[in-house]
Parts: structure tokens; C-alpha cells; sequence
């Protein structure tokens, strides 16, 4: 046996109706909040993620899927998909062709990351972008959806947390706070700290070694260091998300992991999933449209993680659907005569089985049973001659013949009862 890659999983029967249950219930969201799902491929040019993600990051540094394809091109396993989005965007000139430009995917993601609960190297997002708007009813709006998602799927003890980081105008009089303020601090930090304090100080607060944290506790907050435009901009949000009844805290360590944020962030936790506990994250990104080569227009979205949802739904949800009904035959005449009855209650639409291996009645009732069968058809001896069928309603232990002609009509009243 060749085993799976480290960090990669199958989804299998008994799960795989629990993500298409997450998957309805997101593209039913989405729709209903006005995007318009888009499919982007897998692969991409690297520098786009060198460029969009950002060459300061963890992840275009330490855990993207990079090689040289047969033509000598460098290819990425997209990390994310907000760059690909904006790729879309900007290549299809999405602005003129749709109304509003809101869209949303659902696909796999790579990142070579070490594995462990809620973390794979191969894992799922659903995402969604918002392209040109920029008040800050389209941010509350965006979190609106992401809030929903988590109702709507029933996950209990979430939490929503959101943060400003301000913009090219007002960050770097922050960044210039935050390293004065760590001043002789800064050699005790951890090793991955120094570095961040070089290329990007603000992921200081992503840091998780226990020894720094009292350091980075005492740091200041980028939201006192806002520029006019973006604390009004910050207030309004608050609003909002006020006014909508949507409860949040502000995290003044949401500073979040990727280089393009501008602006609101936010993240929504998952207090059941352990050490990786964000569920989705997104925000703002104002400049990333222009600095991957299109217009000058605003960004804003998230990315739910499908594994976390799917590890975070209650109890109970998406149990797997019974199989409907089943079809016994008994001897060779009721054979051929089960078959075209099974090809008949297809076609009606309804969900039906039969053991195609030639089995006895008994094996064949106990497959049924297996199987969770509403009503099992048995097909042959004397009830064949008077052109008639068994037909069993499982739960009520109810059986009697019903009429060749009938057969499908009853079949569907019990098993839609
Ligand atoms: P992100 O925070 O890197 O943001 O990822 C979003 C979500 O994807 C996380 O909250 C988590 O649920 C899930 N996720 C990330 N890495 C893994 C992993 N290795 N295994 C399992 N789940 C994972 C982004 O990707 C941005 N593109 C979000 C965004 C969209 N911002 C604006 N628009």
C-alpha cells in the first residue's frame, strides 16, 4: 500500500456529508449576500504570491509548493486564493462585466505546514472578495456573512474578533511606536521576533514562545495610532456591526499573518479546535489590486478554513442519508422482474437499491436492514403470478401486496413520510 502524503487526508463516506452540508449551507450564503462563485486554477506564477501574499510572510518564505514545471516556468500550489482573485479580477476586467464585484470560491489550498489538528498541508477555503467598495457598511457587511456562516452552521462558542491596522499613511508611525517601545527588549525576544522586527514588526504579534508575551502585552496598540480617515473609518464599522446586533471584541494582536491588510481585520475563533483555533480570517487590502497590476480599487475579504468548520459542527449534523428503498428478489423470474422495478423507481426519482449478487431472501432483508431502507419491495413467488409486490414499510413492520401498477406510488408514500 502507498499511504497518503503527511498532512493530506481522504474525505471519506459518514464525513463527505458533512462538507456538503458546510458547502450548501456556504454557497447558499453567498448567493443570498450577492457573490458570484468563480473557479481559479490550483496552479499559478509564483510571483504572484511572492508579490500578493507577500515576501515577508511565513508563508511564501517557509511553506509554499514551488517548482520549476518541464517548461521551465516557476509554479506555485496556491497558498491562498486572494491573490488568484485578484489575478481574475483584474485579467477579466471583472468590474465591467459584473454588476457589483463580489465573488466567492471553494477549493483546496496548499501550505507545507506541520501537521496537527485543524492544520494539513493540503486543506479547503471557501473565499470570498469584494472588489471597489469602500465604505465601511461593505466591511461590516463582509463580517456579516462571515458571522452568519457560523450561526447558520449551528457552531456554538464562537467568538468574533476585529482590529484596525491602519494604512500606508498612519502604519509606519506605528511600526516606528512599536520599535521604540520594545527598545532594549528586543535582543530577549525569540529568534523568529528579531527577524520580524527587520522585515514587518507588526507580526511580533503573531508570536506564540510564552517568554516573549509579557513583552509584547506592554507594546502599543495599532489603533491608537490611526490616521483621521481610518479611525473614522474603524468607528463606522463598529457601528454597523452594532447596529446589526453582531457581537465582537477588538483583538489588538489581530494583526494576522499575510502583508497586504489595510485597514479592518478580523478573525473568528473556534474555541473547541485547540491551538488553531481561526475558523476564517480576512480584512482589507486597499493596495493590492494596483500592486498586482490593475486599477487603483479597494479590496476586502475572508477565508473560512472547511476543515475547521467541519471539526467545529455540533453534534449530529449531516448525519448520512438512509438509503430509501430496497428491492428484494426471490428465484430468477422475481430477478428480472426486481431489476426493471429498480430501473422504474430511479427513473420516478427515488432512491433505491438491490443485492446484484445472487444471494437468499434472508441475506438480502439483512442488507436492507444495513442499508437503513425506509420500505423493501420484495419481488417473486405466488405475488409475481397475481402481478402483485411485497412491499414493507421498515418502521412500522407493516407489509402487504400492492399491485404491479401501484408499486412505485406506495414506495414514494412511505418513503417520504
Ligand atoms: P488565512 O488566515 O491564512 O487567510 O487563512 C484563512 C483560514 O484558512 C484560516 O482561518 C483557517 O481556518 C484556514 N487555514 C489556513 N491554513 C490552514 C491549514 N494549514 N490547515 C487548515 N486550515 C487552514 C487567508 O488565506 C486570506 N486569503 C483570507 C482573506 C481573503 N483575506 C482577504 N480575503
Amino acid at each position: 500500500m502507498i499511504p497518503s502524503l503527511r498532512g493530506t487526508h481522504d474525505i471519506l463516506p459518514g464525513e463527505v456529508e458533512k462538507w456538503q452540508h458546510v458547502e450548501r449551507v456556504a454557497r447558499a450564503l453567498c448567493e443570498r449576500y450577492g457573490y458570484v462563485e468563480i473557479r481559479t486554477p490550483v496552479i499559478e506564477r509564483e510571483e504572484l504570491f511572492i508579490k500578493g501574499t507577500g515576501d515577508t510572510t511565513d508563508i511564501v518564505n517557509k511553506e509554499m509548493y514551488a517548482f520549476t514545471d518541464k517548461g521551465g516556468d516557476r509554479i506555485t500550489l496556491r497558498p491562498e486564493a486572494t491573490p488568484s482573485m485578484v489575478r481574475a479580477f483584474v485579467e477579466h476586467s471583472l468590474e465591467q462585466s459584473m454588476a457589483a464585484a463580489k465573488i466567492y470560491a471553494l477549493g483546496p489550498m496548499f501550505r507545507y505546514e506541520r501537521p496537527q489538528k485543524g492544520r494539513y498541508r493540503q486543506f479547503h477555503q471557501l473565499d470570498i472578495e469584494v472588489f471597489g467598495m469602500n465604505d465601511p457598511a461593505i466591511d461590516a457587511e463582509v463580517i456579516d456573512l462571515a458571522w452568519s456562516l457560523i450561526l447558520a452552521l449551528g457552531i456554538p462558542q464562537a467568538e468574533l474578533v476585529i482590529n484596525s491596522v491602519g494604512c500606508a499613511e498612519c502604519r509606519p508611525r506605528f511600526q516606528a511606536a512599536l520599535l521604540a517601545a520594545l527598545g532594549d527588549d528586543l535582543p530577549k525576544l525569540c529568534q523568529d521576533c528579531q527577524r520580524r522586527a527587520q522585515t514587518n514588526p507588526l507580526r511580533i504579534y503573531d508570536c506564540k514562545v510564552p517568554a516573549d508575551q509579557p513583552i509584547i502585552d506592554r507594546l502599543p496598540h495599532s489603533v491608537d495610532y490611526l490616521c483621521e480617515p481610518c479611525a473614522t473609518h474603524f468607528a463606522g464599522v463598529q457601528t454597523h456591526l452594532t447596529a446589526w446586533e453582531i457581537p465582537w471584541r477588538i483583538s489588538h494582536r489581530l494583526v494576522r499573518g499575510l502583508d497586504y491588510y489595510t485597514r479592518t481585520t478580523f478573525e473568528v475563533l473556534g474555541h473547541a479546535l485547540g491551538a488553531q483555533n481561526a475558523m476564517l480570517g480576512g480584512g482589507r487590502y486597499d493596495g493590492l489590486v494596483k500592486q498586482l497590476g490593475g486599477p487603483d480599487r479597494s479590496g476586502i475579504g475572508f477565508a473560512a478554513g472547511l476543515e475547521r468548520l467541519v471539526i467545529a459542527l455540533p453534534e449530529g449534523t449531516a448525519i448520512a442519508a438512509p438509503s430509501r428503498a430496497f428491492v428484494v428478489a426471490i428465484g430468477e423470474d422475481g430477478r428480472t422482474e426486481a431489476l426493471k422495478l429498480l430501473r422504474e423507481l430511479r427513473t420516478a426519482g427515488l432512491a433505491a437499491q438491490m443485492e446484484f449478487e445472487a444471494r437468499g431472501v434472508r441475506a438480502q432483508m439483512k442488507r436492507a436492514d444495513r442499508l437503513q431502507a425506509r420500505a423493501t419491495l420484495i419481488v417473486g413467488g405466488d405475488e409475481l403470478a397475481r402481478g402483485e409486490v411485497t412491499v414493507r414499510d421498515m418502521r412500522t413492520g407493516d407489509q402487504r401486496g400492492v399491485p404491479r401498477a401501484d408499486v412505485v406510488s406506495v414506495t414514494r408514500a412511505i418513503i417520504e413520510t
